[in-house]
């Protein structure tokens, strides 16, 4: 599909029962906690899209053995730590990927170079040498500690880290580097993020202090842990699950369920603002996977109306707000998305892209440094036009949603550079189309 343009119109009621694919959060640490443990880990559910394929390469270059067992079951043979590897590692589109591999390494005494496609190397990697820096690693790259870069670890000293913004990726490196450090390291953050790398560590063996005080949640872990190896069950990710949810939401007619998401609480932002906007959502089967919260969550087609989407709801639903731009175009009046400027530093700047998209659409937008405002099609406006193709500027995410927007427009949609959707949701198009979605290849 690399470099075609795929088309998506207007389409009927979209019916059935689908699986959402494994957590890319979840599956990115599985890997390298199990590289980083001793012995054997099988994780059950793995997201094998591209950019975990490419965390899986990097896991095998530090030294384990990652084998693919079956679909979404694999096999990591850690051996107690990182070894010096012999080649760079490119993590192609993946910031968690790098990121968080980043914080691993330094860990250890030796230099490791990474590197990762254009939009990954346009990414700020400050925000995590910064704190590694402090710890005593050390490192050389481009401008703004932009990939190419070559890390250097070793004799890391722990530190009591405030975290400037609000980002897993930075929690998570800082206490991976301090899982090799001397002393307690202990990350403070005024408001929690996703918290599947503390869950995690646990269930390798870790001892994670989690406290939460007036100003904001403290994790705290003490260096020179031993990981062991262990089972790991990826459950389903929400943020995946959020393109067949919100398609069938904005398709008339339609009701479809989504089985095992996770419903991490740290995750859910977007059921809880969709459902304020009048959603008609419901979760069967509440369980508990892998140490998560799972659900089916069950979507029927609604009568959406505007809402504030308050700052301090951003972390929980970061990856959702291009698909939520997407119901709010179909909504009763304005939806206001407030504090979300992290949204312009991801695979794109996707506070940018989805207001041209949805222009493009004929959908009425207000950009701001960091806000995002969709006025909704519904009664007395206009309906959404659609009728154009999209610049997707390599992001998957930017993608799918327009894809979804297409599926309840006026006018069909295209986008390009439909081969990016394989980062993080492989079969998307396959899986719509089994639920009456009208997606081709233009
Ligand atoms: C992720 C954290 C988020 C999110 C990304 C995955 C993670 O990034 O956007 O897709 O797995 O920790 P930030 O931590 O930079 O907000």
């Amino acid at each position: 599909m690399a470099g075609s343009v795929l088309q998506a119109r207007r389409s009927g009621p979209l019916r059935g029962v689908v699986r959402a694919p494994g957590d890319k959060s979840m599956s990115h640490r599985a890997l390298i906690l199990g590289a980083l443990a001793t012995g054997a880990t099988e994780i059950e559910g793995l997201l094998e899209g591209d950019d975990v394929k490419r965390t899986a390469a990097a896991m095998r270059a530090f030294g384990a053995e990652v084998t693919q067992l079956g679909e979404g079951r694999w096999r990591v043979e850690g051996h107690g730590g990182f070894a010096e590897p012999a080649d760079v590692i490119d993590c192609g589109n993946a910031g968690t990927g790098v990121r968080l591999i980043m914080g691993a390494a330094a860990g250890f005494d030796m230099a490791s170079t990474f590197t990762g496609d254009a939009s990954l190397r346009g990414r700020p990697m400050n925000r995590v040498l910064n704190p590694l820096g402090e710890m005593g690693a050390r490192w050389t790259g481009r401008s703004g500690g932009r990939l190419p870069l070559t890390l250097q670890g070793g004799n890391l000293t722990a530190i009591r880290y405030l975290l400037p913004m609000a980002s897993a990726q930075v929690k998570s490196a800082v206490l991976l580097a301090g899982l090799g450090a001397s002393g307690v390291t202990e990350v403070i953050e005024p408001e929690a993020t996703r918290d599947h790398t503390e869950r995690m560590l646990r269930a390798f063996g870790a001892v994670v202090d989690v406290e939460d005080a007036a100003d904001g949640r403290h994790i705290r872990l003490a260096g020179g842990q031993a990981l062991t190896g262990t089972s790991i069950r990826v459950a389903g990710d929400p943020s995946s699950a959020a393109f067949p949810i919100v398609a069938a939401l904005v398709t008339p007619g339609s009701e479809i369920t989504v089985e095992g998401v996770m419903l991490n609480p740290l995750r859910t932002g977007l059921f809880t603002t969709l459902r304020e906007m009048g959603a008609d959502l419901t979760i069967e089967n509440a369980r508990e996977e892998g140490g998560e919260p799972v659900g089916d969550v069950v979507a029927r087609h609604s009568q959406l109306r505007g809402v504030v989407v308050p700052p301090e709801r951003a972390p929980a639903m970061i990856d959702e707000y291009p698909v939520l731009a997407v119901a709010a175009a179909f909504a009763e009046g304005q939806t206001a998305m407030r504090g979300i400027g992290e949204m312009r530093v991801k695979e794109s700047d996707r506070i940018a892209l989805m207001s041209a998209g949805l222009s493009a659409c004929g959908v009425g937008v207000e950009e701001e440094p960091e806000a995002l405002t969709v006025v909704g099609s519904a009664r007395g406006n206009h309906p959404v036009n659609g009728k154009a193709r999209v610049a997707t500027h390599g992001d998957h995410r930017i993608a799918m949603s327009h894809l979804i927007l297409g599926l309840a427009s006026d006018q069909p949609v295209e986008v390009d550079e439909p081969g990016m959707i394989a980062t993080s949701f492989p079969g998307f198009v396959e899986l719509m189309r089994g639920l009456g979605a009208e997606i081709e290849t233009a």
